[in-house]
């Protein structure tokens, strides 16, 4: 069942913190000069025209990256990442969104390497045509768990994975935890991105205590909601739980969070959450 497509959600609150998140630990990550393989394991179709069909049906971006925009004083994680949004935009005006793939192509270097996984027969062929046969990036019509374990270990030892699934059906978030823990086996000190939706609250809380259980270290989860838990109105929050994150994720995220609640939430009914789920070892 593929009916999700990420173009009905561009530039959204939850794209904007998934973003910002990615966005600062690639531009961590880079400060090494060891190559970096770099695996989407859901990427989408790469980029999202704002004034297209899909977006401006109910025009998510409005309590998204929309407010953001014209932002000169946001803190510094939110600045990077508008920075790099800014950066495929022409003339000062926000007409497209960049996916997680084109973020990615545009920040990595030479000796990087991008690995994307779509299914969606449509979403694949845009996001083939959005790399423009980079000879960095490989774009595979596979599916994306099976994908990453065979992309583990990386060659130079030095890995950014994100996994962002549609969670379309009620299995996905188990699904998720097994093929996490089986990748963290295959490479230990990666580094994890896994954004997740709190459509229900439950199924949240059982993803995290399976990853407490898991025995994997180091683990950080950063959320921020519009509104309040409800399981009537949908998607009210999501977060990103990042395992091996970088030492200085923390402290961007203390100025971050609450600074998108103020920003984002209509009549401050929003809030955000900043926990390390499991210590260092
Ligand atoms: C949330 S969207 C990805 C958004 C993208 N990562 C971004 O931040 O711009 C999830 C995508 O995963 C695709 N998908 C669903 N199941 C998949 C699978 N098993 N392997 C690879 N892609 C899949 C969907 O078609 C959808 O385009």
């Amino acid at each position: 069942m593929l009916s999700y497509r990420h173009g009905f959600h561009a530039g959204n609150f939850a794209d904007v913190l998934k973003h910002t998140v990615l966005v600062h630990i690639l531009e961590y990550m880079k400060q090494k000069d060891k190559a970096l393989r770099i695996v989407d394991t859901h990427a989408g179709a790469g980029v999202y025209k704002l004034n297209g069909p899909q977006a401006q049906k109910n025009r998510e971006f409005d309590t998204g990256i929309g407010p953001l925009w014209n932002c000169s004083d946001a803190p510094p994680a939110i600045a990077k990442y508008l920075e790099a949004v800014r950066a495929v935009n022409e003339q000062g005006q926000l007409q497209i969104y960049p996916g997680s793939p084109l973020l990615m192509q545009t920040l990595m270097r030479s000796q990087d390497r991008l690995f994307l996984h779509e299914l969606h027969p449509n979403d694949f062929q845009f996001l083939r045509d959005c790399m423009r046969d980079d000879k960095h990036v490989k774009v595979l019509n596979e599916d994306g768990f099976a994908g990453l374990q065979a992309l583990l270990p990386p060659p130079d030892r030095r890995a950014l994975v994100l996994l962002d699934p549609s969670y379309e059906v009620k299995n996905d978030y188990q699904h998720l935890v097994k093929q996490v823990i089986q990748a963290h086996n295959r490479f230990q000190t990666g580094t994890f991105a896994i954004w997740y939706p709190v459509v229900l609250r439950q199924r949240i809380d059982e993803m995290e205590l399976a990853l407490k259980k898991s025995g994997i270290t180091n683990i950080q989860l950063m959320e921020f909601g519009l509104l309040p838990d409800n399981p009537e109105h949908g998607m009210t929050s999501s977060g990103m739980i990042v395992i091996n994150p970088p030492w200085t994720l923390w402290s961007a995220m203390e100025e971050t969070l609450p600074w998108l609640v103020e920003q984002l939430s209509e009549d401050q009914a929003g809030f955000y959450r900043l926990e390390q789920l499991v210590a260092e070892k």
